[in-house]
């Protein structure tokens, strides 16, 4: 199956085997449609106005955040718009720590996250004393659950957020979430647990509803939705109580404004959106929920299976490269990073371009994992519903030259 000709991006180059997917997915003509419409027959201010414009943009505002929560097997006023999952951690950080966290209070994150899912937390330190624990990972890089459950032993009642990456934009690990949230139930951990989820919101089916998770962060332009626009979605539990609360202030998310206070939207989700928001891309973000859902996200999971399998099989024949991450298919998903022996990361993707090869090369955001595994750096492959088996086959006739061309 090859959806290519769905995306205009392969019209411009027919020959690139874009393997940069992890990065950021292309974007299929529904998207760009769906935006360019709005734009041309929608354009106004949202939640404002009494004129046709406004109520027009109103309403492909409020049915785009609907259909998108609902991608997701959320509630609508569970969803929080954001630009990005980066930015949703941040708000977790910011609508949530700062209020309920303490000094002395501790953040427990796997050793394979992502940047955004450390930083907060070390900024948010500085602020309440809290502690940032790592959990250790197995020499194949999987979460060490012994380790886990060790940590969850030792800290116990000081735990009071677990916040881990569901899939690894580095390793490729495919987190086991289920297992986890058992975990954290067996020791009686009374705390809340957030889910990285920007790598796999595009390769698997989410169902935030029975995922047992506090929180879910997620980037639209990974899953073949515009940049600019991602979501947290949040237990309605949390909202209600007020015990999450916004962390941007302004207009549009006020009932009411006076010189000594503010009373806030009692919308649960409107009380979140300060300022106008990108409207556009909201629509666009719900082109893309329609376009993977006429596709199936089960069928869209097998695909990206076949291909990592394939990439993994075809990558191990070539002596002078170690993948990283587990071997074991079915502990990963979507993405094959390796270490070529004695050629730099960034040297080998140049190369690859060079047969137009679009890889990731360096840290990709997880300095931690690389300092801990000794890497220097690391190419990425990774995988989207468009990917073909054609492209690995690209990919590794253009990796046959790198010892050509250095040794
Ligand atoms: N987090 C993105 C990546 O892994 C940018 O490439």
């Amino acid at each position: 199956m090859s959806y290519k000709q769905d995306f205009p991006i392969f019209k411009t180059y027919p020959q690139l085997a874009y393997l940069d997917n992890s990065a950021t997915t292309q974007k299929p003509q529904a998207v760009l449609d769906a935006m360019n419409n709005y734009y041309a027959t929608s354009c106004a201010n949202v939640h404002r106005g009494v004129h046709l414009l406004s109520d027009l943009s109103t309403t492909a505002f409020d049915q785009s955040k609907e259909k998108i929560a609902t991608f997701f097997g959320a509630k609508n006023h569970e969803l929080i718009i954001t630009r990005n999952a980066t930015e949703a951690l941040n708000g977790i950080a910011y609508g949530w720590a700062s209020y309920n966290l303490h000094a002395e209070d501790v953040i427990l994150v796997s050793l394979m996250e992502h940047h955004a899912n450390i930083v907060p937390w070390q900024e948010l330190s500085k602020r309440n004393h809290t502690k940032l624990v790592f959990i250790n990972l197995t020499a194949d890089g999987q979460i060490d659950l012994a380790d886990f459950e060790n940590k969850l032993n030792t800290f116990k009642e000081k735990i009071k957020l677990v916040s881990l990456i569901h899939v690894s934009n580095t390793l490729g690990t495919l987190n086991p979430i289920g297992e986890i949230v058992t975990l954290i139930k067996k020791y009686k951990i009374n705390c809340r647990i957030a889910i990285d989820g920007a790598q796999s919101a595009p390769h698997l089916k989410i169902n935030f509803s029975k995922m047992g998770v506090d929180f879910y962060a997620f980037s639209g332009h990974k899953m073949l939705g515009p940049m600019g626009v991602g979501g947290l979605l949040v237990k309605e539990e949390l909202l209600q109580s007020e015990e999450m609360k916004p962390w941007l202030f302004g207009g549009g998310m006020i009932e009411s404004v006076y010189q000594d206070q503010t009373i806030f939207n009692s919308d649960l989700s409107e009380r979140f959106v300060a300022g106008t928001p990108d409207v556009a891309s909201v629509v666009g973000l719900a082109a893309a929920c329609d376009y993977l859902e006429k596709i199936g996200m089960d069928k869209i999971e097998d695909h990206e299976r076949q291909l990592t399998n394939y990439a993994l099989q075809e990558l191990s024949k070539i002596p002078e490269i170690k993948i990283i991450g587990p071997l074991d298919p079915e502990k990963r998903l979507s993405s094959v990073a390796f270490v070529y022996d004695g050629v730099h990361a960034h040297d080998v993707a140049q190369v690859l371009n060079q047969d137009e090869v679009a890889v990731r090369s360096g840290h990709h955001c997880t300095m931690p994992l690389h300092l801990s595994c000794g890497w220097v750096a690391t190419v990425r492959a990774s995988f989207s519903v468009y990917s073909t088996t054609e492209d690995i086959d690209k990919l590794i006739l253009a990796l046959k030259k790198v010892k050509t061309i250095f040794k």
